[in-house]
């Protein structure tokens, strides 16, 4: 038969083994902050959306590009267009209503912003689209009275890089428009878009300077 003190013993290294594991489990030994590993978080590389062509090598309309990145909008941004010698000046844009005017909305593919965010560059396969809608007053009966939004959508214009284009050309940047309802577009020869593009865009043929999205990511 054990004696008292041996119980008494017993029992306070078992209560203090008890303590110890308590001790333990409530994570004396757990690492603190500072020694606790960083987590990385790498943001995952939007898969590229490589431009689809048809037999003809015809563009097709890119699908779902109202997903992608926004890069910017305006209205009733015009272009001076050359004038030949039997044409009068046009009208210039700025004379007409505001509400005679477009609303260009401009989209890039994810896999190109995210490549243009990290190295101010475009990469071969960009996508940029240029969706144009009528600018429509609100009504002034009704809750919006004043302002303009984009109305009915008029068509959609198609930006698309590629050194390795299926219709021949040696051009990287190809044009295309998509009047309502076309699903597929032949590019456009370089004087019609490239020659303007070329010339003017700030950032490998694009219009950067209007769209602050990529403003502020082109390199100085
Ligand atoms: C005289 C100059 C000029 C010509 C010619 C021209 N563009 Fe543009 N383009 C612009 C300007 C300025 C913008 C800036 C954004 C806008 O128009 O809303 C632009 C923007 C674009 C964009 C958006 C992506 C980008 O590159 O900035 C597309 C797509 C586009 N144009 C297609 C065309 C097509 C298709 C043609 C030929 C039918 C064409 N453009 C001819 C001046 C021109």
């Amino acid at each position: 038969m054990k004696s008292n003190w041996t119980r008494w013993t017993a029992l306070s290294i078992g209560l203090a083994g008890l303590g110890v594991s308590a001790w333990i489990a409530l994570g004396a030994f757990q690492p603190s902050a500072a020694q606790e590993p960083k987590v990385v978080r790498v943001k995952p590389k939007p898969a590229t959306i490589a431009p689809k062509y048809n037999d003809n090598g015809e563009l097709l309309l890119p699908e779902g590009f109202e997903n992608w990145v926004f890069v910017g909008s305006n209205l009733g941004l015009e272009y001076k267009e050359p004038v030949s010698d039997d044409k009068k000046e046009p009208e210039p844009d700025s004379k007409k209503p505001a509400d005679l005017r477009n609303f260009h909305n401009v989209y890039i593919d994810p896999a190109a912003f995210d490549h243009f965010q990290r190295t101010g560059e475009f990469p071969d396969k960009t996508i940029l689209v240029l969706d144009i809608y009528k600018a429509e007053r609100g009504d002034p009966k009704s809750l919006v009275a004043e302002g303009l939004f984009p109305g009915e959508q008029q068509e959609v214009a198609v930006a698309v890089k590629n050194s390795a284009r299926p219709d021949g050309s040696k051009s990287n940047w190809a044009y295309y428009d998509f009047p309502l309802g076309t699903k597929a577009a032949k590019a456009f020869p370089d004087k019609a878009c490239y020659q303007c593009h070329l010339e003017h865009g700030t950032v490998d043929n694009v219009f950067v300077q209007f769209y602050p999205t990529l403003r502020k990511l082109k390199k100085p």
